[in-house]
């Protein structure tokens, strides 16, 4: 038995228990335990702690959901709606912890990628103006611009390979027209040319040959589209949160590394910017 890895998780276990969250403790025991995150014991501990603690391992808490992967797999359209609409449970002992889950970087990065879709699709918009938005997950970020604007005509393909993702979304936007095709990226070729291509929470699960293989295919078959794709950046304060209690795994990548990806897809460097929310963690890679 490993006495110092031991030592942390018994007091995490306290702090999981404890009615008093304290935010200090669980992100420092949460820092020291992030180097032992491949070992062994590391891992029968970290079961041993979820078996004890129902909030980090089911749906009573946002951490507890993301951890569950209710549909299979991370970062699904039900989680990220209650990330966009700020959900808290009502039970008072669980409501602590959702509300730190809403002030993490993460989620905070999360709302924010709306606010900058949002912004970015009214300042782009023209008459006759077309949008292929890829993994539309939720469609949060769509309904909230079609309330915001009702004067204007927005055209959108959404490709996603939930098909509960696509059910979720058309009851949202049941009052709007939006195309909807249930098919992976990996496979989709477009067939027509859009005016601007959207992709948000989807490359960064990508590895970089991916990332480069698919970037390339739309850049290559849509050459006057605009081309916006979000990846998150690496931030020390929270990672270890969300890949220790929501076992939440993303490809972290620097503007640098998003500029050097572009590029090994096709783009002109010229035509490359790299934008950001304001928490400085979703970041926007735009081939213009
Ligand atoms: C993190 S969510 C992001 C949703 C949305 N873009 C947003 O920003 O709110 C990721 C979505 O990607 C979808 N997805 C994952 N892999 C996909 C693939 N290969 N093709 C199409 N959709 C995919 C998932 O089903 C999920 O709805």
């Amino acid at each position: 038995m490993n006495i110092d890895i031991q030592d942390k998780f018994d007091h995490l276990d306290e702090i999981l228990k404890s009615k008093e969250f304290n935010k200090f403790e669980y992100e420092t025991v949460l820092r020291e335990l992030y180097p032992y995150r491949n070992d062994e014991y590391f891992k029968i501990a970290m079961k041993r702690l979820r078996q004890n603690n129902d909030i980090i391992r089911t749906e009573c808490t946002m951490q507890g959901r993301v951890f569950q992967k209710k549909y299979g797999y991370a970062g699904d359209f039900e989680l990220i709606d209650k990330i966009y609409t700020e959900y808290k449970s009502d039970e008072s002992t669980h409501t602590q912890w959702d509300e730190y889950f809403h002030t993490q970087p993460g989620a905070i990065a999360v709302r924010n990628r709306k606010k900058y879709f949002i912004a970015k699709m009214k300042d782009l918009y023209f008459d006759g103006f077309t949008v292929l938005n890829l993994a539309s997950g939720p469609c949060r970020d769509m309904y909230e611009l079609f309330q915001s604007d009702t004067n204007k005509n927005f055209v959108f393909d959404c490709i996603e390979l939930d098909n509960k993702a696509i059910e979720f979304s058309k009851e949202l936007l049941s009052r709007y027209k939006v195309n909807f095709i249930n098919k992976s990226i990996l496979r989709f070729k477009p067939e027509k040319n859009y005016d601007v291509i959207w992709s948000a929470g989807l490359f960064d699960y990508f590895d970089d040959k991916t990332f480069v293989r698919i970037l390339k295919r739309f850049i290559d078959q849509s050459k006057n589209a605009k081309v916006i794709i979000g990846n998150f950046a690496y931030n020390s304060s929270t990672v270890p949160y969300m890949e220790l209690i929501g076992e939440w795994y993303l490809n972290y990548r620097s503007p640098d590394k998003l500029i050097e990806l572009a590029i090994a897809a096709g783009a002109t460097k010229n035509r490359i910017t790299i934008e950001s929310e304001p928490e400085q963690m979703n970041l926007f890679l735009n081939i213009n």
